[in-house]
């Protein structure tokens, strides 16, 4: 019911010359895998848009503005990123809660903005490595996905992403048992908020260290559909597995 995404955040790394990686995936992407998304830096996305035209790779900017337009040196607002050809936004990645001082109450203003735009929002949520160890990993993730994801949210125009800090470009990624716990518990909590018949829908990914040698059996996971992937999205050669991985889950 639930498509399987795998989608790669490029972060800031790429120039026009890495988008050769792009068309080497494409081409071991086939219809019936898993749907593959990839997030390149904001002056990359005409440009992948325009180069994968045709194949099943969908393309997705890592930030946006809350204001369509105006006096916003530097930003980039939704509907600037849908006229691109981009269909996904992340948002609230950890990076830019940490690094831009982004507040829940932002991420659901940006997710609003997406929303308005007609992109699909991937909201990221996860706890730090202190909130794990001092056993307070479900209240970050309650808290979390009650301030930053809005009313109205569905299987439509969101996506969630689980990304424990602490396994962020790390190499440490939870359990098997420990991401069960929080996809189980993120999936409740929607189909609460939102009821069963919503709460079902909205795709929940996993990130963090993801890698083709832990990727088949993080997919085993009930409800994990599917993955965001910091380094291992930047070559064609270790993103494809884990689609294939993803694709045979
Ligand atoms: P990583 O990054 O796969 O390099 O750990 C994941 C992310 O930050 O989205």
């Amino acid at each position: 019911m639930r498509r399987k995404l795998a989608a790669g955040n490029w972060k800031m790394n790429g120039t026009a010359g890495a988008l050769s990686e792009l068309v080497e995936l494409a081409k071991h992407v086939k219809p019936g895998d898993a749907e593959t998304l990839i997030c390149p830096p904001a002056p990359l996305l005409y440009l992948a848009c325009e180069k994968l035209r045709g194949t099943a790779i969908a393309i997705g900017a890592q930030d946006c503005h809350i204001e369509a337009s105006g006096a916003y040196t530097g930003d980039i607002s939704a509907p600037m990123v849908a006229d691109t050809g981009a269909t996904y936004v992340i948002l609230g990645h950890s990076e830019r809660r940490d690094a831009h001082d982004e507040t829940n109450a932002d991420i659901a203003a940006k997710t609003r903005a997406a929303w308005g735009a007609g992109l699909t929002a991937i909201i990221c949520i996860g706890e730090s490595g202190a909130d794990r160890e001092e056993d307070k990993t479900l209240d970050v993730i309650a808290a979390q996905l009650a301030g930053s994801v809005p009313e109205n949210a569905s299987g439509q125009n969101s996506v969630i992403a689980y990304e424990p800090i602490w396994a962020i470009g790390t190499g440490k990624t939870p359990t098997l048992d420990q991401i069960v716990e929080v996809h189980d518990f993120i999936r409740a909590r929607l189909n609460d908020r939102f009821g069963q018949e919503t709460g079902d829908t909205i795709r929940l990914l996993y990130g963090g260290s993801v890698k083709s040698e832990n990727a088949a059996e993080i997919f085993t996971a009930e409800n994990v559909d599917g993955a965001l992937v910091g380094g291992a999205s930047l070559k064609a050669a270790d993103f494809a597995p884990i689609i294939k991985a993803l694709s045979r889950a």
